[in-house]
């Protein structure tokens, strides 16, 4: 039967019911915390109307006294001590919680990025062993040079030859995708290249599979779970694409299963890693590696694309890159095409300029928690057992009480004492989370963010196409924090200045 006539009542009726919940829900707010801090009904559908979730509830979280506020039993805060406590302090308080769970389980199972208590826990514990070794930072460098070298740059030589314009955003996403899967599974993705068949459809798959399931965040729960009971639309197209998904990472799981000990033991990928060190069932390892795929792939993209964005109409940020290229290399006298991790590590003001650029664009710019028993947070709001709590990354970097009063401004020196990196405080600062949930791929990241942007710099100069004089971009949010219609850039060749080959 063809029930697509009837999906409009049901999403109209629907729809109704899920405001009338939410106000339902407000009514019942006690009175503890204060109201100045409270967002009804009524602001949220005048807001959102004119202004996007993010940059809105911003303003709002800047403006509050205590830098949180309750916007329909969902608690958003900027205040680093009640982050703190919601990531580390009171952290079994706050798990991500049955509702953020459901999202993403048809996709993600129970994998690391979707999981929460002993689930979480056991694959915390062996994928911080095996991410964080000297190995696998070398073999994160040695896929980014085959990667970079081989394949993007070859890319933005043909655009510089061409005068055509190019989508960086997208090119950056494709990189990071053939990285992360390189690093998960040991399978080249090839999205820079055009794929192969096989691979080719589980890569399209798993784009669309992800696209599909973060839109759910953008819907009533009832109404996608109605959706997909009737297997009506996108949820179709979901389980028809995760089809593909499950049964291309199944058959890699099982083939890695069956190869000789020595070869899984000399292997640096993630899933030989977790095979080498235990017993674990297809399932498990197939849900982790999608986890980690689904982690590492639009946050590193998205943040390049703010960099690139960032640097192109800062040309003294852009000389101080070149400099500190040229004197790393001249040190060492390396005039390969790739830097190495060593030259990487040692150039710290593209470490704090890659920073900058994650504080003022924060590519994952809310995180959210469930608490489970009622609390207060150290600032006094309370908050009730089943609220949301989230933390506001965006809004931290533009707070003066965290960041000064140039906290608007990109100043990469910011970061920097006497010309070295100086961290800052996480939970100021928690773009790669904190506490026991932190990122786990942040190394992989700066590697991945580093390398590129200097690969990039030492050849090429970018300047953004700038539609009708516009600087800003605007932000399209939905987990991640893209930039909206992507990125089009003309490429022009630089010339390079390597140092002599050493002969010692
Ligand atoms: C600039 C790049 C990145 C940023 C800003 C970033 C940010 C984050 C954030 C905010 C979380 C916590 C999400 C939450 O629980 O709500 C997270 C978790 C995680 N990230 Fe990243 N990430 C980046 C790159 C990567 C990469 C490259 C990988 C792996 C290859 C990765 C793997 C993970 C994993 C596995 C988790 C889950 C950790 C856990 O729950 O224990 N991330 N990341």
């Amino acid at each position: 039967m063809d029930v697509s006539p009837l999906l409009l009542p049901i999403l109209f009726f629907s729809f109704l019911f899920f405001l009338s919940h939410k106000f339902v829900q407000k009514k019942k707010l006690p009175d503890g915390d204060s109201d100045t801090n409270k967002i009804g009904l009524s602001d949220v559908v005048k807001n959102l109307q004119r202004k996007n979730f993010l940059t809105w509830t911003a303003e709002l979280v800047v403006a509050s006294p205590t830098k949180t506020i309750n916007l329909l039993s969902c608690i958003i805060t900027g205040n680093p001590k009640n982050v703190e406590h919601i990531l580390k302090t009171n952290f079994e308080n706050y798990p991500k919680g049955n509702d953020f769970v459901n999202l993403l389980e048809d996709f993600l199972g129970h994998g690391i990025f979707n999981a929460d208590g002993d689930h979480w826990k056991l694959q915390r514990k062996t994928a911080s062993l095996e991410f964080n070794n000297k190995t696998i930072r070398n073999f994160i460098l040695d896929n980014l040079d085959r990667e970079v070298v081989g394949r993007f740059l070859p890319l933005l030589s043909k655009a510089a030859a061409s005068g055509e314009s190019i989508d960086l955003q997208d090119l950056l996403d494709r990189l990071a995708f053939d990285n992360v899967c390189k690093v998960a599974f040991d399978v080249d993705a090839a999205r820079l290249v055009g794929d192969t068949a096989e691979v080719g459809r589980f890569v399209w798959a798993f784009e669309t599979a992800a696209g599909i399931s973060i839109k759910r965040f953008q819907q009533p729960r009832f109404l996608w779970k109605l959706r997909r009971a009737l297997n009506l639309g996108e949820e179709r197209r979901l389980k028809e694409e995760l089809a593909v998904v499950n049964e291309f990472a199944t058959k890699v799981v099982k083939e890695r299963k069956g190869r000789k000990r020595e070869e899984i033991e000399g292997s640096d990928d993630l899933l030989s890693r977790f095979i080498a060190e235990g017993d674990f069932s297809d399932e498990f390892l197939r849900d982790i590696v999608i986890s980690f795929v689904l982690a590492g792939r639009d946050t590193t993209s998205t943040a390049m694309a703010w960099i690139f964005w960032a640097l192109s109409t800062r040309p003294e940020v852009q000389q101080k890159i070149l400099e500190e290229i040229a004197s790393v290399r001249s040190r060492s006298g390396n005039a390969g095409e790739m830097l190495t991790l060593d030259e990487l590590r040692e150039m710290e003001y593209l470490h704090a300029v890659v920073s900058e650029t994650l504080r003022l664009y924060p590519p994952v710019p809310m995180q959210q928690r469930v608490c489970m028993r009622d609390d207060v947070l150290p600032d006094g709001t309370r908050v009730k057992r089943g609220w949301s709590v989230m933390s506001h990354s965006y809004a931290m970097a533009r707070t003066e009480g965290i960041w000064g009063e140039d906290c608007k401004e990109f100043n990469p020196e910011r970061w920097l004492q006497n010309g070295s990196f100086q961290p800052k405080n996480p939970y100021r600062f928690p773009v790669f989370h904190a506490g026991p949930r932190t990122c786990l791929g942040k190394e992989m990241a700066y590697i991945q963010m580093k390398a590129v942007v200097a690969s990039v710099m030492e050849r090429f100069e970018i300047a953004v196409v700038d539609e009708d004089g516009e600087r800003e971009r605007e932000i399209e949010y939905l987990i991640t924090m893209r930039i909206k219609g992507g990125l089009p850039v003309q490429v022009r060749t630089r010339e390079r200045h390597l140092p002599e080959e050493r002969k010692d």
